[in-house]
C-alpha cells in the first residue's frame, strides 16, 4: 500500500527471522517421518526455501531503493510460500504427519469393562498385544499381578507398542523411542507430543478386564 514502505520492510524482515525457528522445528519433525511423508516433506522444504530466498531478494531490492523489483520478488515469494503451505497441509492432513495417531481410540471403545485376557496368558514383564472388542491394545503384567493396558498404536506415528521395551515404569516405542507412562499413558519423552490412551484394569475370576481411563 502507498506510504507503507517502512512497515513493509519491517514485516518482511520479521517474517524472515521467524523462518529460522520454523525451519529448525520442521527438520526435526521431518527426521522421524516415514519415507512417503519424507518425500513430500523434502519438496515442502525446497519450496519454502525458495520462498524465503525470494523474500530476501525482495527486502534487499527495497533497501537498495528498487521498489518495483522488490514488489515483484515479494509477490513471487507470496505465491511460492502459498504452494509450500498447501504441501504442508497435504503433509499434515492427508499424510497425517504430526497428527495424534491414537486419537480415535476413546471414540472406538464402548463405555464399561471389557475382557482383555486370562491373567495366566499374560507373561510377566513383557508387553503383549491384545484385542479389546476390536481395538488393539498392549497389556503389561507386572509383579504382584498388576496389569497395565494402553492403546497399541503409538500416538506419534502408530508404531506397535507391544514390540516396545519396558523401562522405569514406562513403555518405549520401538520405532522412534517415545516413552509412555504405564499408569496413565502420559508421554514422558518424545517425539510423541500426545499421551497414549490408557485403561483402568481389574482382575475378576482370573480374567483381566479394562475400561477407558477417564
Ligand atoms: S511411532 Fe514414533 S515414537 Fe512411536
Amino acid at each position: 500500500m502507498p506510504g507503507q514502505r517502512t512497515a513493509v520492510r519491517v514485516l518482511i524482515a520479521t517474517g524472515l527471522l521467524a523462518a529460522a525457528p520454523a525451519t529448525a522445528s520442521g527438520w526435526v519433525d521431518w527426521a522421524e517421518l516415514n519415507p512417503r511423508q519424507m518425500r513430500v516433506g523434502i519438496v515442502h522444504a525446497a519450496v519454502n526455501i525458495t520462498g524465503v530466498a525470494l523474500y530476501v531478494a525482495s527486502l534487499t531490492a527495497r533497501l537498495r531503493g528498487h521498489e518495483i523489483s522488490g514488489r515483484m520478488y515479494g509477490w513471487a515469494g507470496l505465491g511460492v510460500v502459498g504452494i509450500g503451505g498447501a504441501l504442508g497441509g497435504h503433509l499434515a492432513y492427508r499424510l497425517a504427519a504430526g497428527a495424534n495417531h491414537a486419537e480415535a481410540v476413546p471414540q472406538l471403545v464402548e463405555p464399561g469393562w471389557h475382557y482383555v485376557a486370562d491373567l495366566s496368558d499374560l507373561p510377566q514383564g513383557r508387553p503383549t498385544h491384545r484385542d479389546l472388542d476390536g481395538v488393539a491394545v498392549v497389556a503389561v503384567r507386572q509383579p504382584g499381578d498388576r496389569v497395565h493396558v494402553l492403546a497399541e498404536h503409538c500416538s506419534h506415528l502408530a508404531g506397535p507398542l507391544s514390540q516396545g521395551t519396558l523401562e522405569d515404569g514406562c513403555l518405549r516405542c520401538p520405532w522412534h523411542g517415545s516413552t509412555f507412562r504405564l499408569t496413565d499413558g502420559w508421554n514422558i519423552t518424545g517425539p510423541a507430543t500426545a499421551p497414549q490412551p490408557a485403561f483402568d484394569t481389574r482382575i475378576t475370576d482370573g480374567q483381566v478386564e479394562a475400561r477407558l481411563h477417564t
